[in-house]
């Protein structure tokens, strides 16, 4: 984690919003949209330092901001009644772009049964429907939208057919609450049913309850075991394949807990707020759907409120033995919330990761340095290298050496070259660790004779979590030293 000096000193660095983000040059212009829908004007006030705002614990106003957005930014007429869950439109499209970048990052391989259409379902659309909506609209994607309550169900009907220019492109389906976990009502059509499940994997032999009563009708644990409707299992069809799952769950236990953010009003009934066990339950049930259905979804994603919960739920994804485990963060202004995205499709592509370090000392030497550059501005760029990751960095000048701390999603931005777009091809690799995870490296700079400087990085913990990614941020830092300071490339090591 960066240090907390660091975080005041470069707030920029900390990701907000997604780059693809339609808000993310440009927030949301009050002014203009009170000029343009008066029905908005009305919620609209000027503060003294004379910027336009809207009360944010009220209900009325943060609906009417969600509605013209919708209408103003995305073409899309989108209405909810009172009380329900509504949604912040720059937050939801976050979402949207990190499964838009999974899809689009070749891990895993296309599976290409639905044409070059991306199919995805979203496990409690809601009245608002926002993630069908934004995402038909946005990236032309295909979605099933499943809910249990019927005003979620009747409201996202609406919305839908409000937008005739996407509503070919979105299913709402209706998920009993009381049916049998194999059947769902929609179109007199069975979904996949236990005949066609695959029982032969290692991992549901473990299972301790039999496969063909999965474990939300027999809830023993609270915090773990969902006994709410069904989520995917019996709400998929047998014959059905989809590119992504993604969810935003019920996060709470109940009211009291989900009542806690005095500052704002986003409205959300218990139904859609609360389930027993909360999130934690109701994503380590689709955890375990996840298990039978496997391959009918390329990725498995969900939205994770509690970092604790983020941390319970990668490491029962390592236990299932998925391919892949991917997590981002979602900041929303005061609160953070994660991405927890898996799959069981095996990579397309070599991952660069082993789980453990092959060496936990590395070193390359930068031959003909340009301007006679020194080794101090050396080691200030690896400095600046890490610190625009957000890695928490201590220079050490009398010494030559920098020490790094970086957490996981800094070394997936390292690894994946962002951070200093150099253009190169993005390397992609597995998981294999928690949210708090640290990677602790020392990079040290010799000068060895006039002209040449002996780079060297010394790992701290060779069987750490996350140390299989040592190499690759070494192989990114060299490159990025050589295409700065060398005018050949750096001497292999
Ligand atoms: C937190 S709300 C999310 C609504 C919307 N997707 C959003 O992001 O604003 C959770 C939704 O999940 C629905 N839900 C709860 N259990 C479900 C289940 N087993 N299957 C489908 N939807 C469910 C609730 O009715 C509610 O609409």
């Amino acid at each position: 984690m960066p240090s907390k000096k660091n975080k005041r000193k470069r707030p920029d660095l900390r990701p907000t919003i997604h780059p693809r983000n339609k808000y993310a040059d440009k927030p949301p212009d009050f002014t203009l949209l009170a000029s343009l829908y008066p029905s908005f004007k009305t919620f609209v006030f000027y503060s003294r330092d004379g910027r336009p705002r809207i009360d944010w614990t009220d209900f009325n106003a943060t609906r009417e901001l969600t509605r013209v957005l919708l209408l103003h930014d995305h073409d899309l007429n989108w209405w909810i009644p009172d009380g329900q869950l509504c949604p912040t439109v720059p937050n939801r499209s976050n979402y949207i772009h990190w499964i838009e970048d999974l899809l689009s990052s070749d891990i895993i391989p296309k599976n290409n049964v639905n044409g070059n259409v991306v199919r995805g379902f979203d496990i409690g659309t809601g009245a608002n429907c926002i993630y069908p909506l934004l995402g038909a609209s946005l990236l032309g994607w295909s979605f099933v939208g499943s809910d249990i309550t019927d005003v979620a169900l009747e409201w996202a009907e609406r919305n839908v057919k409000d937008n005739p220019q996407i509503s070919e492109l979105i299913e709402i389906r209706k998920v009993s609450s009381k049916q049998a976990p194999n059947s769902v009502e929609q179109n007199g059509e069975s979904a996949m049913s236990d005949s066609k499940l695959d029982v032969s994997c290692n991992l549901i032999e473990c299972r301790e309850e039999p496969l063909s009563s999965p474990s939300f009708a027999l809830p023993t644990d609270m915090h773990t075991n969902y006994s709410g409707p069904p989520i995917l299992l019996g709400v998929v069809r047998d014959y059905e394949k989809f590119d992504f799952c993604m969810c935003n769950p019920p996060f709470f236990e109940s009211m009291e807990e989900a009542g806690l953010n005095p500052k704002t009003s986003c409205g959300g009934t218990p139904e859609e707020m609360v389930c027993t066990g909360g999130e934690k339950a109701f994503i380590n049930q689709l955890i375990e759907d996840s298990v039978i259905l496997k391959e009918s979804f390329r990725w498995y994603t969900s939205m994770v409120g509690r970092k604790t919960n983020l941390k319970f739920l990668t490491s029962k994804l390592r236990e299932v033995g998925v391919t892949i485990v991917k997590t981002t963060e979602f900041i929303q202004g005061q609160t953070c919330r994660w991405g927890l995205a898996w799959s069981f499709v095996h990579p397309a592509r070599k991952i660069i990761s082993p789980p453990v370090a092959e060496k936990s000392i590395l070193s390359f030497t930068l031959e003909g340095l340009q301007h006679q550059s020194s080794a101090m501005d050396v080691l200030l760029s690896v400095e600046s290298f890490f610190l625009t990751c957000g890695a928490s960095c201590r220079l050490n000048t009398s010494s030559f050496t920098v020490d790094i701390k970086a957490s996981n999603d800094q070394c997936d931005t390292i690894v994946k070259n962002e951070a200093q777009g150099l253009g190169n091809k993005p390397l992609e690799y597995t998981f294999n660790s928690s949210v708090g995870d640290l990677l602790c490296f020392r990079i040290s700079v010799f000068q060895q004779i006039p002209g040449t400087l002996l780079v060297k990085a010394s790992l701290q913990h060779r069987d750490g979590p996350l140390s299989g990614l040592f190499s690759s941020i070494v192989q990114q830092m060299e490159e990025y030293l050589t295409s700065k300071f060398c005018r050949r490339k750096a001497k292999p090591r």
